[in-house]
C-alpha cells in the first residue's frame, strides 16, 4: 500500500498534539509483525484503552461435512440468508489459512466489529452499503473487493440488502508482489493501479461513550463495552488502512493463445490466491482454443464464485453458483465446450476464483443447495 495522511496530525510523530482549546490528543500506533512492519498512527480525542465492561464470549464452531471426494456445485442463492454481519453468515469452506463465507446482510449492526485474528476480503455481489471505520468511510457497490486488515474497527450500514462473499484470512490479504516495483508502486504490467484503489474518506470524530464492540477471535466473539467510541479520531497517517478495488477496474490481460489463471490474479494471501475472471477478448492465434484445457493443479483446491454473465466453459451454472474442484481429480471444460470455443471472439463473464494450497474442508449444511448431478457432468 501507499502512504496516506488524513485529518489533523502533529508535525513529528510521538510529540504533543493538541486541540485549539489546548487539550491533548492521544496517539495510537497500529502495526503488523510487532513494531517491524506496516503501520499507521492515529490520534484520538480520548484514551483508546479504557473499557467499561467485558461481556459474553460467543463461541463459533466450524463443523466439517465429511463425505465423498468429488467435484461439487452449490447454488448459494438458495441459502436464503438474513440478518446482520454476524448472523447472516453461512460458512462454506475452511482450512488453517482461510474461511470462505456467504452473507446476505439485510439488517444494520448496532455494534462495532473488529476482527483480531483474520484479515477480511469482502466481494460485493449485489446491493449498496456504507463501510464505516476508525480510518473513515468507503461507499460499497457491486463488484467491490473490500480489504479490511485485522484490527480495523468497523461496521456496515446497508441500504437494503447486501449479498457478499467473505474470505477470512489468517495472514495478510495483499496486492500480489509480482505487480509491485522495489519502490512499492504498482507496475505498468499490473492489471490495476493506484488510481483504481479507493481509500477511506475521512469522517468527523465521534465523541460518544460506551460503544459496543464485538471482537472476532479464532473460536468466537468477545463482547466489550468501550468507554470511548473508537471513531473519535482527529487524524491519522501511514500505510495501514482498509481499501477497496472494483472488479470492473481490473484490466484483463489477453494473448494469442490461452492465458493461464495467474494473469487474472488480484490478491495474494498466506496459502491462497484470488483471481478475477472479467469480460475480455479471446485469444487471436488462428488455431487458438479459447476454452481452458483440462487441468490438474495438484497443489490446489479451487473454489469459483460465478458473479455475473456467461461462464463459457461450464453448463448449468447460475448467478451466485459456487463450484468446488478439489485436488486429486482432473477438471476442465464441460463436454462440447472445448471444441465449441474455437472461433469465439470474446467472453462476458464475472467470476472470483480462490485457489488454496492446503485442502479445504466443506462446512456442514450445504447438501440442500448442492447440484447432485455436477460431479458426473463431464461425461458425454
Ligand atoms: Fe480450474
Amino acid at each position: 500500500m501507499f502512504y496516506i495522511k488524513e485529518g489533523s496530525i502533529p508535525e513529528k510523530r510521538h510529540t504533543q498534539h493538541r486541540s485549539a482549546a489546548g487539550d491533548l490528543f492521544f496517539e495510537e500506533h497500529i502495526s503488523r509483525e510487532g513494531f517491524s512492519s506496516i503501520y499507521s498512527n492515529v490520534y484520538h480525542h480520548r484514551m483508546p484503552t479504557e473499557v467499561t465492561s467485558i461481556g459474553d464470549f460467543d463461541n463459533i464452531r466450524f463443523i466439517e461435512d465429511t463425505g465423498k471426494h468429488k467435484n461439487r456445485h452449490y447454488f448459494t442463492k438458495k441459502l436464503n440468508l438474513s440478518g446482520d454481519l454476524i448472523d447472516s453468515r453461512k460458512l462454506l469452506f475452511f482450512n488453517e489459512d482461510l474461511s470462505i463465507n456467504k452473507l446476505t446482510i439485510n439488517s444494520n449492526m448496532d455494534y462495532l466489529y473488529r476482527n483480531s485474528h483474520f484479515d477480511e476480503l469482502i466481494y460485493i455481489q449485489s446491493g449498496e452499503a456504507i463501510f464505516l471505520s476508525n480510518f473513515g468511510s468507503i461507499d460499497l457497490i457491486p463488484g467491490d473487493y473490500l480489504v479490511i486488515p485485522k484490527g480495523v474497527i468497523w461496521k456496515i450500514d446497508v441500504e437494503d440488502s447486501l449479498d457478499c462473499l467473505l474470505i477470512e484470512s489468517r495472514g495478510p490479504v495483499e496486492v500480489p508482489g509480482k505487480y509491485i516495483n522495489r519502490f512499492g508502486q504498482l507496475m505498468e504490467h499490473s492489471p490495476f493501479c493506484e488510481r483504481d484503489i479507493v481509500t477511506p474518506r475521512f469522517q468527523e470524530p465521534i465523541l460518544q461513550s460506551d460503544a459496543h464492540l464485538k471482537i472476532r477471535l479464532q473460536n468466537g466473539i468477545q463482547n466489550y463495552i468501550l468507554k470511548n467510541h473508537p471513531f473519535d479520531i482527529v487524524g491519522w497517517d501511514g500505510f495501514y488502512y482498509p481499501w477497496k478495488l472494483n472488479i470492473n477496474d481490473f484490466e484483463p490481460i489477453t494473448g494469442s493463445i490461452h492465458q493461464p489463471p495467474p494473469v487474472h490474479q488480484t490478491f495474494q494471501g498466506n496459502g491462497f490466491v484470488v483471481c478475477s475472471f472479467v469480460s475480455r477478448l479471446f485469444d487471436f492465434h488462428p488455431d487458438a482454443i479459447p476454452s481452458p484445457y483440462p487441468h490438474s493443479n495438484v497443489d490446489s483446491d479451487e473454489v469459483i464464485f460465478y458473479s455475473k454473465g456467461d461462464f463459457m466453459s461450464r453448463n448449468g451454472i447460475e448467478r451466485e453458483s459456487i463450484t468446488f474442484h478439489p485436488a486429486g481429480i482432473t477438471h476442465g471444460p464441460h463436454p462440447g465446450k472445448y471444441e465449441g470455443s474455437i472461433g469465439k471472439k470474446e467472453t462476458k463473464e464475472l467470476a472470483v476464483m480462490i485457489d488454496t494450497f492446503k485442502p479445504l474442508k466443506r462446512s456442514d449444511g450445504l447438501d440442500k443447495i448442492e447440484d447432485e448431478k455436477y460431479s458426473m457432468s463431464w461425461n458425454s
